[in-house]
């Protein structure tokens, strides 16, 4: 978390101290270091030295515009599952021809307006989507450019929740009927055959897993090569690993891409990345309140004013962030362990166990760590509890990205029927 540095006792976000910030944007909220987005792109971008990557951003892990922007002003294509992933892309002028539309659903708006826009890619996951997207491609007068996403049967990842290529997932076609669906798509009007498609699995750590699917895409490549299929396009999926712990036990990233080019480079003219994790998780930090102390004889709890409906992966993934204070009190030797949780009503309402804090006080304000990817756009309003600003930072200025949305707006979007 480099542009998150402290000064002295006092954490900052780039060149700006970050419990002033709180004090004019109010707790909790999401803050992004425009520099961090920026120099994690940097880092794929230099650690694959083949010139034919195109790096097209999963926007489902930061579908913020702002986000969205600074991606698409370093030349990033977009990777989208849905009509508004899709809209979001164009709006930050991401030009279709670097958009590739993946996920096991897609329906006849979302396929009609990829067809209108032109998009690179369709990675199609089953017989019944490329038959359908082949009539709505005929009836637009177009010619549907595919990959078929091949579901290689490897575990990858370190959850079950986000692990897709093994062959229970409801993700792409098995390996093993894969020549037989290139057959059946090169039969069919309205598609044109363009590449192969992949995705095992998020917060992926190590090499093996990779290694594995790109020998299985490699082997079908040469099969439909040696068949006179076209393949110009391998989409090798995201799922780069961050190290959350900060303990050096990532992926390294200079490693996945020597291995992309040792196993893929040769096989088609341009090869897609569709990181989402890497560009963004280690880009913010949420901001949150002690609103009480609370010891009983069994644990101690910090109760702070964000909640498992801001940020929802230490509860739903189990997933391990970590917390520090703002202020760093060094001079406070002695410490205990506090669960830090939040406001709503469930048990599974918590950021971390057993957190080590020095002499916390109400008022004291809390960073949670890496929360970029898979942070703000999972956030609900759950126990109708507003949705938190999100401010980006670039040096020493700031703005508001996303405002609040407070409880009286939320309530205003029921609807009470004449007759009730
Ligand atoms: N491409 C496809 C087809 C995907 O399904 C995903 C993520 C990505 C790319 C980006 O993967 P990444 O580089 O971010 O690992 N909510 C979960 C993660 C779900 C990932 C879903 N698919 C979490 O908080 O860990």
């Amino acid at each position: 978390m480099k542009h998150f540095p402290y000064k002295k006792t006092r954490m900052a976000v780039e060149n700006i101290d970050l419990t002033d910030l709180s004090k004019s944007v109010g707790t909790p909220f999401y803050c992004y270091s425009l520099n961090s987005l920026e120099e994690s792109f940097h880092k794929i971008d230099e650690s694959c030295k083949s010139t034919n990557l195109l790096i097209c951003y999963s926007i489902k892990a930061n579908s913020n515009q702002s986000i969205i922007k600074t991606f698409s002003n370093l030349g990033c294509g977009a990777d989208v599952v849905s009509l508004g992933e899709l809209k979001r892309a164009i709006k930050e002028n991401i030009p279709g021809n670097k958009i590739v539309f993946s996920g096991v659903g897609k329906n006849t708006n979302e396929i009609n307006y990829a067809l209108e826009n032109d998009i690179l890619l369709f990675n199609v996951e089953s017989l019944d989507e490329l038959q359908h997207l082949s009539s709505l491609a005929k009836n637009h007068g177009k010619v549907a450019p595919v990959a078929i996403r091949i579901n290689p049967d490897i575990s990858a990842g370190e959850n079950e929740k986000i692990s897709t290529g093994k062959s229970q997932d409801k993700f792409g076609i098995s390996w093993k009927d894969a020549i037989e669906v290139y057959n059946i798509a090169s039969s069919l009007e309205g598609i044109e055959i363009k590449g192969i498609d992949i995705h095992i699995g998020s917060q992926i750590n190590e090499l093996e897993p990779f290694s594995r699917s790109f020998d299985c895409i490699s082997e079908i490549i040469k099969e439909l090569k040696s068949k006179d299929f076209d393949i110009d396009i391998i989409d090798i999926g995201g799922g780069i690993g961050v190290d959350y712990k900060e303990k050096g036990k990532n992926l390294e990233i200079e490693k996945y891409f020597d291995l992309v080019s040792k196993k893929l480079g040769d096989l088609a003219k341009t090869i897609i990345v569709e990181p989402g994790r890497f560009l963004t998780a280690h880009s913010a930090v949420l901001v949150t309140e002690i609103i009480y102390i609370k010891k009983s004889s069994s644990r101690n709890f910090v109760i702070v004013d964000a909640a498992m409906n801001d940020f929802i992966r230490p509860s739903f993934y189990g997933a391990y962030h970590r917390i520090v204070p703002l202020v760093d009190n060094e001079q406070d030797e002695e410490g205990e362990e506090y669960d830090v949780v939040g406001p709503v009503c469930e048990t599974g309402d918590f950021f971390v166990k057993d957190l080590h804090l020095k002499n916390p006080q109400k008022g004291d304000l809390l960073a949670i760590l890496s929360v970029g990817a898979y942070g703000s756009v999972l956030s609900s309003n759950y126990n109708s509890r507003p949705t938190i600003p999100e401010v980006l930072v670039k040096d020493n200025q700031w703005e508001i990205i996303r405002k609040r949305i407070e409880v009286d707006e939320i309530i205003k979007r029921d609807i009470i029927p004449d007759w009730l």
